[in-house]
């Protein structure tokens, strides 16, 4: 049966390659509707650029939603310097025909899960999780019907990205990520401790681009355009690629591997706001409240991702 999929994202290249290996993968996803985050970029743009990445892969029909223009308490911090000045640079991608819904990305949460069945529908989360949090706030009867959420956030081996502690999806709402961790809602995170061993190297992108769709070429040139900040900055031979670790644990998760254990967020420490303190080790009894994936197989992890690309136009 396929999973239907709620998805919460502020693309970014590496959230557009995961848009579109979700797209690329429709024997196993129905995606009801992507809600647009203030993150990466404000919120004009995270909207525009769903709508961008959608337009690529010739899937207009999927629905839009701006959910709010920032996180719950504090002022929005944004990641240009990683993504460029509209947040998806790179190639030129098609201007988009469709517009955004009318419904706020909040509603539309709550509204969905209250019309589906209980337990059917799962909650991707790319992004900052301020609208999962709003929507839990506003509605708490939603926990009980999600199915679970599988998220990139958070970081404890490698430590931070955006902080030397804190992983940006964390750093830039830790209110909302703290509220949706104690929610009691069945959580995978990926973190940067397994995205980080996910190195997009330059075989790997020769590959993507080998794809010859335009989603392919697209994809690895988006990528070729953000991995410049990470090169420079670790020295590897590639650049870690977050987004896609989500949909490649939904349809294969036996690339990857991690515990249950307490996931802890530090929404108020002088040096370490937004950390995500993961009890690994089992030290404390707080309650086991995510699933940590610790390791992945990064030539898996590209192959997948190559072969849903692969279906796209
Ligand atoms: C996360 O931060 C964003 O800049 C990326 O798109 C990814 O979601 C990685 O820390």
């Amino acid at each position: 049966m396929k999973r239907k999929l709620i998805i919460l994202t502020d693309p970014g290249q590496d959230q557009a390659a995961a848009l579109l290996m979700i797209l690329g993968a429709p024997q196993a996803f129905e995606v009801l509707g992507l809600v647009a985050t203030a993150g990466n970029i404000d919120l004009g743009y995270t909207v525009k650029n769903c709508l961008k990445v959608l337009e690529l892969a010739d899937r207009a029909d999927v629905p839009v939603y701006a959910g709010c223009p920032q996180p719950m308490t504090r002022g929005l911090v944004t990641a240009e310097h990683v993504h460029g000045p509209t947040g998806l640079d790179g190639p030129i991608l098609p201007e988009p025909r469709a517009t955004p819904a009318s419904a706020h990305g909040v509603d539309f949460i709550i509204d969905t899960l209250r019309q589906a069945e209980p337990g059917t529908v799962t909650i991707c989360s790319l992004s900052p999780l301020t609208n999962l949090a709003m929507a839990l706030v506003k509605a708490p009867d939603i926990a009980a019907r999600i199915s679970e959420i599988v998220a990139m956030a958070g970081a404890y081996f490698e430590v931070g990205n955006i902080t030397p502690s804190a992983e940006f999806n964390v750093y830039v709402d830790p209110e909302a990520a703290r509220i949706v961790l104690d929610a009691g809602i069945p959580t995978i995170l990926l973190p940067l401790d397994v995205t980080h061993q996910m190195l997009s190297t330059r075989s790997r992108l020769n590959a993507m681009r080998g794809i010859g769709n335009r989603c392919g070429v697209a994809t690895a040139e988006m990528l070729e355009f953000s991995e410049a900040f990470d090169l420079n900055k670790y020295g590897w031979d590639g650049a870690p690629l977050h987004g896609p670790c989500v949909p490649a644990f939904m349809l294969e998760p036996d690339i990857f591997s991690g515990r249950q254990i307490n996931v802890s967020v530090e929404t108020r420490g002088q040096h370490t706001q937004g950390m995500t303190v993961a009890d690994w080790w089992g030290i404390t009894d707080l309650p086991k409240n995510a699933f940590w994936v610790r390791h992945g197989d990064a030539d898996r992890y590209y192959g997948l991702l190559n072969r849903c690309l692969a279906n796209l136009p």
